[in-house]
């Protein structure tokens, strides 16, 4: 039993969704009591007073009340009738998660009856810290969104910026064939970049016209602000860079930007593709010294600052379907 239960741990525990704890379980007992077992497991879900069985679109809706299973979940027991057996899947501190089902032709032995119970302990107890995780990762989120909209609230004209570059360069990472880790770096770094302008006087953010030299170096530090107001947050190691990407935004593969003039792989990879997503969203929206630009001309003259931008990530980015383009550029505008 211990091996049975000791492998059905080992390919579960480090599953941080909820769905795939569910999903994965449900193939791991089939190894174990055979490809005849019938193995369902009901979650309840509190705010709709339901259950469900599967995710997302494999998800069936069962109404509180409905079936044999109904019975373990309210009396919190297990159950035994018409060769299935139904076991309350309760967390650690014993809160009621749901309901693990499991009907075979051939009855279960007494070893495999056993096996079964423990499994429920070990899938319940991971499921619930698989669902502690997604939480947290949801007030994150939040959180970052939160922030992201009082960052592009300070300036109308430029409402939306970061949630739209943040698109992009979602876009861009699918293009670039990179690991979701990554993926999330730059996606909260996108949403962030321009966090530092909280501390540029808005006198200048909003001005009616072009910058002068001093308001210009003004500016600037918002990349430097930026990284520093980052810095003192408590970001898990995965997204511990995202302060030096959200720092070198407006460096250029040249060595002419912003604020180190680093030269090219001396810019963090994710901040040169922040780069080309940033631009992107700037040249084609609307600024008060100008109208914004169509997409292809603003690509062609990206493509023209020979220097500026990585040029293979660049390259990519041109890959973007044009109606995703499309889509992006008309969210989150006012
Ligand atoms: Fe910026
Ligand atoms: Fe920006």
């Amino acid at each position: 039993m211990r091996n049975e239960i000791g492998t059905l741990m080992y390919n579960i525990m480090d599953l941080l969704d909820p769905c795939l704890v569910i999903e994965q379980s449900i193939k791991e007992l089939k190894i174990v009591f055979g490809e005849d077992s019938d193995i369902i497991i009901y979650i309840y879900d509190e705010e709709t007073d339901s259950f469900s069985t599967g995710c997302e679109t494999s998800a069936i809706e069962i109404p509180r009340g409905l079936g044999l299973f109904y019975d373990a979940f309210r009396y919190k027991k297990e159950i035994c009738k018409n060769g299935s057996i139904y076991l309350p899947f309760t967390s650690n501190r014993g809160e009621i998660l749901g309901v693990m089902q499991i009907t075979r032709n051939k009855n279960l032995t007494l070893r495999e009856k056993n096996i079964f119970r423990e499994a429920t302990k070990v899938i319940a107890s991971i499921y619930q810290n698989a669902k502690v995780h997604l939480a947290m990762k949801e007030t994150f989120e939040s959180f970052i969104d939160t922030l992201c909209s009082a960052i592009d609230a300070r300036d109308f004209v430029t409402s939306g910026h970061s949630k739209r570059t943040a698109l992009y360069a979602i876009e861009l990472c699918h293009l670039l064939n990179l690991d979701s880790v990554t993926c999330e770096r730059i996606k909260y770094a996108s949403l962030l970049h321009d966090i530092g302008k909280i501390g540029i006087s808005e006198r200048l953010l909003q001005k009616n016209g072009r910058l002068d030299e001093t308001q210009f170096l003004e500016v600037k530090k918002h990349t430097i602000i930026g990284k520093q107001i980052l810095e003192k947050t408590k970001l898990p190691k995965e997204f511990k860079d995202i302060p030096d990407i959200v720092l070198s935004h407006h460096e250029r593969i040249d060595g002419s930007g912003y604020p180190h003039s680093l030269k090219g792989n001396e810019i963090p990879y994710e901040s040169r593709m922040l780069a080309i997503c940033d631009v992107f969203d700037a040249l084609t929206s609307h600024r008060q010294y100008r109208s914004e630009m169509k997409f292809e001309p603003a690509l062609q003259l990206m493509k023209n600052e020979e220097g500026q931008f990585d040029p293979e990530i660049l390259d990519a980015f041109t890959q973007i379907p044009l109606e995703k383009l499309k889509e992006i550029h008309s969210s989150y505008r006012i």
